[in-house]
């Protein structure tokens, strides 16, 4: 490739996610940073979920702003009418989406002017690798899940070895695990990534998990969502197998405290969702008292059976708390578009008087309203930080992925909330809501607050996620001399 420019120009680089909300969030927000230390970037979204971003969003206004900030699309190699929910993009990759999208990646590389000096690929792609070993281009690694979800997957062949897994039936659920170096004395089989719950452990979507982890030690960096100060434990046992890992995270809160030091409104920040943000809401919890409300979501890509959905709503209405719930677009298993409107119609009808549902709520904002003091979330990676650096306490209830372990290491490790795993039942979420709201009010508010100061912390001047970023922005200028 065409290396000969000036050493003047800024470093190119491609930043390529998979095509999931909870990936493109964190990514594009990375990009963000790079841009604001004057890179290029270029922004590599499928076609599909471009196109939903135009629509909704004021992308093309806000990036203008960065010179050299461009965006590239590539096929996820699915139709255009494929419903892409709930598990859909593990059920593909190796049969469709990662054929078609490693030829693409190849040609869009080679045709690229200028040159791209380096690749931030997400962790799970571990093809990213070949093509930039290929074209001579480093690659550095993006896991934008938690580095427990990381360890974790990545010691599933030890864990099978040591004949740990497979598990053997409901009643071995609260079994420990002690084949996980770092989490000896937590983590339990219901604790282990959803996948692992397959009956046997030559499941495809098992060795994917694992492949890909081990894949992505092999890049020359890993960049992990995270600070020193939540997961140094974990990140120690992470570098045993990677030595350069660049903890930069919270990535939300980097982005927003480097975004006010160049004076800029950290509000006029992009929101990169793929639905429609409801800011009905916020009118809403102005109404409320403070930290009297539950913030009830369950991210982008969980589905949920109508009975579960009445069992929460029966959990929140019978609570002492108000509650705001989202009710995404195709969330309800099992529904036609027009019967899901129905239900959503009815409980809304129901709940006037205790809380209000939206289809997508702005979710930084809605964490950070003094109104909220609760967040009933599936403890998917971006909305656990978020919640963490909002210091808002939490009640988990794990859908899938690193999920199981996350909400362990909320209640666990870092003592901020409640672990739900597994229930679904109405009086189970009544007495968890009202514990966190009500009757343990306080102490976790304090254990949430203290948490947040200290992450905070960590993205301001000399915290450890500053320096971590300052030091892969360097290192990524040398790549370019
Ligand atoms: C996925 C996986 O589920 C998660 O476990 C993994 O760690 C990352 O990728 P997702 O399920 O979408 O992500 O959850 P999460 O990581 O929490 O991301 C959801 C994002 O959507 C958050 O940034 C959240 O702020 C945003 N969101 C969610 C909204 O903006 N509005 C909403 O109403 C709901």
């Amino acid at each position: 490739m065409d290396k000969d420019r000036s050493s003047q120009a800024p470093p190119h680089v491609l930043v390529f996610p998979i095509p999931l909300q909870g990936h493109i969030n964190s990514m594009i927000k990375l990009s963000e940073l790079l841009a604001l230390a004057g890179f290029r970037i270029t922004f590599l979204n499928s076609d599909h979920n471009h196109e939903r971003l135009v629509k909704l969003t004021d992308m093309a206004t806000h990036f203008a702003r960065y010179p050299g900030f461009e965006f590239k699309t590539i096929t996820d190699g699915l139709p255009p009418d494929h419903p892409r929910t709930g598990n859909w993009f593990m059920e593909n990759y190796v049969e469709v989406i990662e054929p078609k999208t490693k030829q693409n990646l190849r040609e869009i590389l080679l045709n690229i002017s200028p040159p791209v000096d380096c690749i931030i690929g997400d962790g799970f792609l571990g093809f990213v690798l070949d093509v930039g070993k290929d074209l001579g281009i480093p690659v550095i690694c993006f896991r934008t899940s938690s580095p427990h979800g990381f360890w974790v997957y990545h010691s599933i062949p030890d864990i099978i070895q040591a004949g740990e897994l497979p598990i053997k039936g409901s009643e071995d659920m609260d079994r420990l695990i002690t084949t996980v170096p770092g989490m000896e004395t937590y983590l339990r089989c219901r604790d282990l990534p959803s996948f692992c719950r397959a009956p046997d452990m030559e499941d495809p979507i098992v060795k994917l998990v694992f492949k890909e982890t081990r894949r992505s030690t092999q890049a020359n960096a890993l960049i992990l969502n995270t600070t020193e100060e939540l997961d140094g434990p974990i990140l120690s046992q992470i570098r045993t197998k990677c030595r350069n890992i660049y903890a930069l995270g919270p990535i939300h809160a980097q982005l927003n405290t480097r975004l006010k030091a160049k004076h800029r409104d950290p509000h006029d920040h992009f929101s990169n969702t793929l639905w429609k943000e409801d800011e009905s809401c916020i009118s809403w919890l102005d109404q409320q008292s403070n930290r009297s409300v539950i913030y009830v979501s369950f991210g982008s890509i969980t589905t949920m059976s109508r009975d579960k959905l009445v069992e929460v709503w029966y959990g929140l209405v019978n609570s002492k708390a108000k509650f705001l719930l989202v009710v995404r677009p195709n969330f309800m298993t099992g529904e036609d578009s027009e019967g899901e409107d129905d239900v959503v119609r009815e409980l809304l009808e129901k709940t006037k008087d205790r809380g209000y549902t939206v289809q997508w709520a702005p979710q930084e904002a809605v964490l950070n309203h003094p109104a909220v003091g609760g967040f009933l979330t599936h403890s998917g990676w971006n909305s656990t930080l978020e919640s963490i650096v909002a210091g808002v306490p939490m009640i988990c209830w794990p859908y899938f992925a690193d999920q199981q372990v996350n909400s362990r290491a909320v209640s666990e490790v870092w003592k901020i909330g409640l672990d739900m795993k597994d229930v679904c039942d109405r009086k189970v979420v009544e007495k968890m809501v009202n514990k966190v709201m009500v009757d343990r009010k306080e102490e976790f508010a304090k254990s949430a607050a203290e948490m947040a100061k200290l992450i905070n912390q960590s993205v301001n001047e000399g915290g450890s996620s500053c320096s971590n970023l300052d030091r892969l922005i360097e290192d990524i200028r040398e790549m370019r001399l």
